[in-house]
């Protein structure tokens, strides 16, 4: 299977239009050390002609632009080698590159419930025209198939899962506990190649890392994990936002709470952060924390890396 990163930023992008915090100076000053991004999404495909998406970035156009395999591949008429996307959550950041693939092309959408009842709920996606773009639910801890528009299978299953996390910032209900946030508004997902067996895990967004999701990802092969800062206070004290990460809905990454201790005993082969704020340190290529979380075996992402698994 191959893997292409579309974009590893979190929400925003990096740098982000309106911020001026010490990373995005660096990136708007043309820094060579600060390397802008766009908004986190993966590409998969398993036959090497038709790709998934793994969130579908506000970015897309911009990240197709920049990558031929997922550019229309007939020499004629409207085509897309882009065949599913499937989604981890309704975040803006992960749902708003849908209304760029409206314009009468067929492709599948695979979701949670929740998911799914938010973006049947909001008008603006009946831009994809429903007889063309199928959006199929995606039920929780069952193993099912990726299937394209013409229910053909993509060469890979897909195992979405519950992590800790809540509602899509635009959905939250400031009147309730937990701002509303019911299962499946986050999850996670396992995909494996049917040709190999061989899987990895793509979890963008995830506030806290349970036993249950641990014991999942024991000796993973490979996983993509949510990188938005460095601390828990990392927008507080860059003085560009007043909320913590874990009210935000993820995990940090440094120090005795962070994500990469909690990650230490789980033997996983290859670790990489994606969906990164552009306030964490670990953006910066010559940056302590960069060295601190390569040390300890995670890599950083960028738009453009590749794997193949
Ligand atoms: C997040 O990851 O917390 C969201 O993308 C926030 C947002 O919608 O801006
Ligand atoms: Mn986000
Ligand atoms: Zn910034």
């Amino acid at each position: 299977m191959k893997i292409l990163v579309l974009g590893a930023a979190a929400g925003g992008g990096y740098p982000q239009w309106n911020c001026s915090c010490p990373n995005c100076r660096r990136a708007w000053n043309g820094d060579p050390l600060a390397t802008p991004l766009t908004q986190s999404s993966i590409a998969i495909s398993a036959d090497g002609v038709r790709w998934a998406l793994l969130n579908a970035s506000p970015d897309l156009r911009q990240q197709i632009a920049g990558l031929p395999p997922l550019q229309p591949q007939a020499t004629e008429g409207r085509n897309s080698p882009i065949s599913t996307v499937i989604l981890t959550n309704g975040d803006v950041d992960h749902i708003t590159g849908l209304l760029s693939m409206r314009e009468m092309q067929a492709f599948t959408i695979h979701c949670s419930d929740r998911v799914k009842l938010a973006l049947d709920k909001n008008a603006v996606f009946n831009v994809l025209n429903p007889d063309l773009v199928k959006r199929r639910a995606l039920p929780l801890d069952r193993t099912v198939d990726v299937l394209d528009a013409d229910d053909v299978s993509m060469g890979f299953t897909v195992t979405s899962f519950v992590v800790p996390g809540k509602i899509a910032l635009w959905l939250e209900d400031l009147t309730k506990a937990d701002f509303g946030s019911v299962e499946g508004d986050t999850v996670g997902l396992k995909i494996t190649d049917k040709s190999n067996g061989r899987s990895f895990f793509y979890i963008p967004g995830c506030a806290a890392l349970p036993a249950d999701v641990a014991a999942r990802l024991e000796n993973a092969d490979l996983l993509f994990f949510d990188g938005t800062t460095w601390t828990d206070d990392e927008m507080i004290t860059t003085g560009v936002g007043t909320k913590s990460a874990s009210r935000m809905g993820h995990m940090w990454m440094s120090g005795p709470d962070g994500s990469m201790a909690a990650m230490m005993p789980l033997r996983i082969k290859r670790k990489i952060f994606i969906h990164i704020n552009n306030t964490n340190p670990v953006l910066i290529a010559n940056s302590t924390e960069r060295k601190d979380a390569q040390a300890k075996g995670w890599e950083i992402s960028y738009d453009g890396m590749e794997v193949v698994l």
